[in-house]
């Protein structure tokens, strides 16, 4: 009898050690390569974050999700919630797959918003408000889109249970490539706004309601800036400018990633005005929101009082289903606070990692050449010159470099290991930047497989995935022109 208390004991310890996923509770995040600090879903297969929202105290993150497996397919709603939006609990697959009533054909749920309905304007909502889901209804057969429509569902238990609107689709234009909804409250007009895409005409739409449920076309904005792939996952929100007291200004951030092939940077941005009804825009440069090739989809979170935060799929659609993890694929950034800077006469994106991320700080490291974690964060500053910064799990075989050359910062990950899953992998992030005053600072975030730096305040950002053999020997060749080099174990979210 004892034994078996026993044994049921250490059963029941092992189990409550497992973090809690929807999946089969096998996975242990401990795999190779499986971040420790960003969001993975347990397993199988994410894109896009999607519905991003703040409500009675939870972070929401849905996200692209395949419950099936670990390629792209039966797109549904994976869903998990926060307290400080590093720290995630996993809870069960939001909004499924499901057959069209009329057609009887398939409809995944592709990316879209989440909202609170803080007035019950839908009047779907059992309280006082609500929090509804605007997602994309991609009807398609046997993989082949057929249509795309805009519909919603709604929950009245925080996001637990999910109930499809039983006159879907809300919003339709008979169009098979028509997505990506982004609605937010627009306070001065007292009116929900709605920010899609019609992504092979290079077009974001801006609609307005009073209800969530009827839309009308308010402007168009489009057919500038980078239009060499289709454009997706539109997002408009205002940002204050950090070197302008008291001013702010409107920006439209999209995605662009199909067709996929080749390398390319997934993110634009265009800043401007909205008055309500038209966004408008005298931006003549392409800017990009991150200089690496994984970072994609990137969108805030709805209800943030205070400050606007973003959170990016880090993964590309050239590789994206073919990277070497298991038995999850894909993930997320970290949360990154956005803000404006003015420099002569042109805004440009600030990102910095959100102030919460300091609390995952571990110990200290002193030596950083003689650490072999994994999961670490450093700061430094580099003083001009050509040369490489640091060399990250760095061996005989391989190593990722960061470097400067004239005036740009790389991540090379030529040499980072497995590269050969794709031709298209291997090769060199950059981002080009100010070089004034002569400095440069780094604020760099190593997470296993996925490595994010802030370069000069967050005026530039690079996002790379690697996928070494080795564990992580850190090298620093040209120590002397380094200065307050500061670095910190980071622990797991996980455990
Ligand atoms: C962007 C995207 C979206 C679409 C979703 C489908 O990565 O292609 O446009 O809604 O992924 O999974």
């Amino acid at each position: 009898m004892k034994t078996y208390n026993i044994l049921f004991f250490i059963a029941l310890s092992l189990i409550s050690c497992q973090p809690k996923n929807d999946g089969t509770g096998d996975e242990t995040y401990s795999e190779k390569y499986r971040p420790q600090f960003h969001f993975t879903p347990a397993k199988n297969w994410t894109n896009d974050p999607n519905g991003l929202v703040y409500y009675e105290g939870e972070y929401h993150l849905f996200y692209q999700y395949n419950p099936y497996g670990d390629t792209w397919g039966h797109m549904s709603w994976g869903h998990a919630v926060s307290k400080d939006m590093l720290h995630w609990e996993h809870l069960p697959v939001a909004i499924e797959e499901y057959l069209d009533p009329e057609t009887n054909d398939s409809t995944m749920i592709f990316s879209g918003t989440a909202a609170v309905d803080k007035n019950n304007t839908s009047g779907l909502c059992e309280g006082k408000d609500c929090l509804v889901a605007i997602y994309t209804s991609h009807v398609h057969k046997d993989n082949q889109g057929l249509r795309q429509h805009q519909s919603l569902a709604y929950s009245n238990d925080k996001g637990r249970t999910w109930k499809r609107y039983d006159k879907n689709p809300i919003l339709d234009i008979e169009r098979k490539d028509f997505r990506d909804p982004k609605v937010f409250w627009y306070e001065p007009q007292q009116k929900w706004v709605m920010a899609l895409v019609v992504p092979d005409l290079f077009k974001v739409q801006l609609y307005q309601s009073k209800n969530l449920l009827q839309w009308s076309l308010m402007s168009e904005f489009g057919k500038v800036g980078d239009t060499t792939r289709i454009w997706e996952c539109p997002d408009l929100y205002e940002l204050p400018v950090d070197n302008e007291q008291g001013k702010s200004k409107w920006v439209i951030s999209l995605s662009g990633g199909h067709p996929a092939g080749s390398n390319f940077v997934g993110m634009q941005y265009f800043v401007g005005e909205f008055d309500g009804t038209t966004f408008s825009s005298t931006q003549t440069k392409t800017k990009y929101v991150d200089h690496g090739k994984d970072f994609y989809a990137g969108i805030v979170f709805n209800n943030v009082k205070d400050r606007t935060v973003m959170l990016g799929w880090a993964n590309n659609w050239t590789y994206g289903n073919r990277t070497p993890t298991a038995p999850w694929r894909g993930g997320f950034s970290l949360p990154r606070q956005l803000s404006l800077k003015k420099k002569d006469d042109e805004y440009f994106l600030i990102q910095r990692a959100i102030e919460e991320s300091k609390n995952i700080r571990g110990e200290e490291i002193k030596d950083l050449e003689k650490f072999t974690g994994g999961s670490l964060e450093i700061e430094l500053e580099w003083t001009y010159g050509d040369g490489p910064i640091l060399e990250l799990f760095s061996n005989q075989d391989e190593k990722t470099t960061i470097e400067m050359r004239g005036n740009s910062v790389f991540v090379n990950r030529i040499e980072s290991g497995n590269i050969d899953f794709h031709s298209d992998f291997a090769g060199s992030d950059f981002a080009t930047v100010d070089t004034t005053n002569q400095k440069l600072s780094l604020h760099i975030f190593v997470d296993q497989s996925l490595i994010e730096v802030f370069v000069n305040d967050g005026a530039a950002t690079i996002t790379s995935q690697i996928f070494p053999k080795g564990e992580n020997v850190m090298h620093i060749p040209m120590k002397e022109n380094i200065k307050n080099l500061k670095a910190w174990e980071l622990k797991s979210i996980w455990k």
